[in-house]
């Protein structure tokens, strides 16, 4: 348990990545692949992610994020985008593929279906969006946290114009928006950051036992 609480004070937002060091493509799908387990509210998966290959595409989304050298100098870039809207068609392909996966009749999960759109479809637009969002930033928590684990550096990134993402990936005519961003690669020398103390609460100022 230890070594958990060690990796985690290891990591840092890295801001600068060392661009000569790769990860490789096998610890990268390591680490996807704990954005693809990740868990979601009502196990809907309401989002999809982007892996930015083309180096060129990265140029413009640096841009668009304040400059940031981390967009273009990670061995790789992720795109969290989240559902900005949906209809029961978001629960019935979830139920397919449950019903694929687990053996089971339409009917046994027939119930489960008309509460879940029972519950989501009142949402407001802006409500919906609010809650398909939130849920990529689990699967930004489940990566970063794997990363760490493994030793591979990465920086979450917030700090981007979200419309001029969703245009310059297309995201727009596929119902979905940019939500939140991960870098991913191994920390340059030069990284000052990597030795300054965290700035966290107190287990006093932040924890209450009731
Ligand atoms: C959702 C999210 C968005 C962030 N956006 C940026 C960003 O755009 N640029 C940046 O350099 N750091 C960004 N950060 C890093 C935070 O500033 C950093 O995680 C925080 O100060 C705590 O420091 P630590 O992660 O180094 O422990 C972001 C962090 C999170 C969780």
């Amino acid at each position: 348990m230890k070594d958990v609480l060690h990796k985690l004070n290891w990591r840092y937002a890295t801001k600068v990545f060392d661009n000569s060091k790769k990860v490789s493509k096998e610890d990268f799908n390591t680490i996807l692949e704990a954005a693809r387990l990740t868990a979601s509210s009502y196990g809907l998966q309401p989002y999809h992610f982007y892996v930015i290959e083309d180096s060129e595409v990265r140029s413009k989304l640096r841009k668009a994020s304040w400059n940031q050298s981390q967009i273009t100098d990670a061995s790789y870039l992720l795109v969290l985008a989240n559902k900005p809207t949906f209809d029961e068609s978001l629960v019935d392909n979830y139920v397919d593929n449950l019903i694929l996966i687990r053996g089971v009749t339409k009917k046994d999960v027939e119930g489960y279906s008309q509460f879940v759109k029972g519950i989501l479809l009142g949402l407001t637009d802006a409500q919906k969006k609010s809650w398909t969002s939130d849920q990529t930033y689990l699967a930004l928590g489940n990566l970063m946290t794997i990363a760490a684990e493994m030793e591979i550096d990465t920086c979450p990134i917030e700090g981007f114009d979200k419309t001029q993402y969703n245009e310059i990936l297309g995201l727009n005519d596929k119902n979905l928006n940019a939500s939140v961003v991960l870098t991913i690669g191994y920390r340059s020398d030069e990284d000052k950051t990597q030795n300054h103390p965290k700035v966290r609460y107190s287990k006093e100022q932040i924890i209450t036992y009731i």
